[in-house]
């Protein structure tokens, strides 16, 4: 499919997150220090919303069971809890971003 326009940098300032649907697929979208990535949004676990979670320092957190993504690379670098039971949890899909004027593309297959 290749680079698809998917949304535009007002409200995504250092620090921030977004959901956008693109062409079917939930994105979340992450301003980190000026740079921007795209992961799902869906959490790779149960389906945690993660644009629901909290960032920081690019890392952001499944609101569900806390499982931890670098929205970076889409990695895993935080099991999920439940109850008392630490699950390690498959990474996450990421995307390709690039940046035209105001304009944030994603590269989709
Ligand atoms: S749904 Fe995200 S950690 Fe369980």
């Amino acid at each position: 499919m290749g680079w698809v326009k998917a949304t535009d940098t007002t409200g995504l300032a250092a620090g921030k997150t977004k959901k956008v649907m693109v062409e079917g697929i939930e994105i979340l979208f992450a301003n980190v220090s000026g740079k921007y990535y795209a992961i799902a949004n869906k959490c790779p676990h149960m389906g945690g919303s993660l644009s629901e979670g909290t960032m920081e320092n690019g890392i952001i957190t499944c609101p569900r069971h806390g499982s931890k993504f670098d929205v970076k690379t889409g990695k895993n670098v935080g099991n999920a809890k439940l109850l008392f039971l630490k699950i390690k949890v498959k990474d996450d899909r990421s995307f390709r971003v690039k940046v035209e004027g105001k304009t944030i593309f994603v590269e989709l297959e």
